[in-house]
């Protein structure tokens, strides 16, 4: 056994930062199963400070470039050490070479700030925790391998309450394909503009388009689509990143993305949260939304209930579907039974159940992942 120890990546967010090694923790957990070869003993994984910082600690047999190449993208991770020697409080650390997966800069990820945004490092840990519990993660599809290289194909995440895409630029980080649905139009616009905008600004050989959709002469949404890709060889090639975002009520995504087409589904439940007299996903948005008033005054869990179906028949079988919420306005029995409900498989177990934790004194948010069998 070796023993290794990470830093925990400084946060902007103050509570997100409180928080953060507790995460960690069960992120390293889920993700331990997608190793393609060591085992990290997870009896073994704890918190602890070198030198007056957080770190997580852990024992695993010894971490193949594989290996290290997996948990590099472990949403907290700031930098990965074996501990060479010596003792606590003043171990020898000797660092591990990361190589990440991200294929962009990282603005794609923070130039947008608007209230109701999720943060970016737990999007980046739901989407990790979720693709680590589907049958895309592993000695095949390691988070490593899974994009573009021989024998791989490109993953296709889903987002079908996508908001201002957190989410859909985390997936194209990764260099998968990204679908989205939003019922509120500005959100869905405004993710338009700034995707076009830093496809130009990034000199980024691009086709993008966004227009209505018409069925029987009305238009019935508006779509943003775009293809792209990282360098100029790529896209002669037709290697291309593959860019989908509807507006339009959530429960409709059948009519926009045909079925088993997301190998992902991962979503940011709206908080329920009472904002003046709407019920909104996000600190007074509630009022903004074109024709989705009555689609955001939904409580959280007749949202879930009612779309659950419509985001099982998008997903692949073997993929897995991760969503995050508010468990002061839906209690974890009962978004898990409509997950169930949908035809999921709900994993529950150990680290799986350690995702809680507050956000406000409005929010206490946690994680559901759920599989679809295997035909
Ligand atoms: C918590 S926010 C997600 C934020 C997103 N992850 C981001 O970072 O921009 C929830 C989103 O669900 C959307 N929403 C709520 N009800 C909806 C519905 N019925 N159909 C589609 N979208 C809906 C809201 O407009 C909001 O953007």
């Amino acid at each position: 056994m070796s023993r290794y120890a990470f830093l925990i990546l400084p946060s902007h967010n103050r509570v997100y930062a409180d928080t953060a090694p507790a995460l960690a923790r069960a992120e390293l957990a889920v993700l331990s199963a997608a190793l393609p070869d060591a085992e990290i003993d997870e009896e073994s994984v704890a918190e602890t400070v070198i030198g007056g910082v957080p770190y997580v600690a852990f024992e695993a047999g010894e971490l193949s470039q594989r290996d290290a190449d997996v948990l590099a993208n472990l949403s907290s991770l700031y930098a990965l050490f074996e501990i060479a020697g010596g003792e606590l409080p003043r171990p020898v650390l000797q660092p591990v070479p990361l190589r990440r997966l991200d294929r962009f800069d990282d603005d794609l990820l923070t130039i947008l700030k608007y209230p109701g945004k999720t943060n970016e490092q737990f999007t980046k840990l739901l989407l990790n925790v979720t693709l680590a519990s589907s049958d895309f993660a592993g000695s095949d599809y390691a988070l490593s391998d899974v994009a573009g290289g021989p024998g791989s194909r490109r993953l296709a995440v889903l987002d079908p309450l996508c908001g201002r895409g957190t989410t859909l630029n985390q997936a194209l980080m990764y260099g998968f394909d990204a679908y989205g649905a939003d019922v509120d139009a500005r959100d869905v616009e405004a993710y338009a503009v700034f995707i076009q905008r830093w496809l130009k600004d990034k000199r980024l050989k691009h086709q993008a388009d966004f227009s209505p959709v018409r069925r029987d002469r009305k238009v019935v949404a508006r779509r943003l689509t775009a293809r792209f890709a990282a360098t100029k060889d790529e896209y002669k090639a037709g290697d291309v990143q593959r860019l989908e975002v509807v507006e339009t009520d959530t429960t409709r995504v059948g009519e926009f993305f045909r079925a088993a087409s997301a190998d992902l589904v991962v979503a940011d439940l709206p908080y329920g949260v009472q904002h003046g007299s709407h019920a909104s996903g996000r600190a007074g948005a509630g009022s903004r939304a074109r024709g989705g008033g009555r689609a955001l005054a939904r409580s959280p869990l007749d949202l879930l209930r009612e779309a659950a179906p419509a985001w099982v028949k998008a997903l692949r079988p073997g993929g897995a579907l991760g969503i995050s919420w508010n468990t002061l306005v839906a209690r974890r029995e009962d978004a898990a039974a409509a997950l169930v409900a949908a035809g999921l498989e709900v994993l529950d177990s150990g680290p799986y159940r350690a995702f809680r934790h507050r956000v406000d004194q409005a929010i206490t948010r946690d994680i559901l992942v759920a599989r679809k069998p295997a035909r």
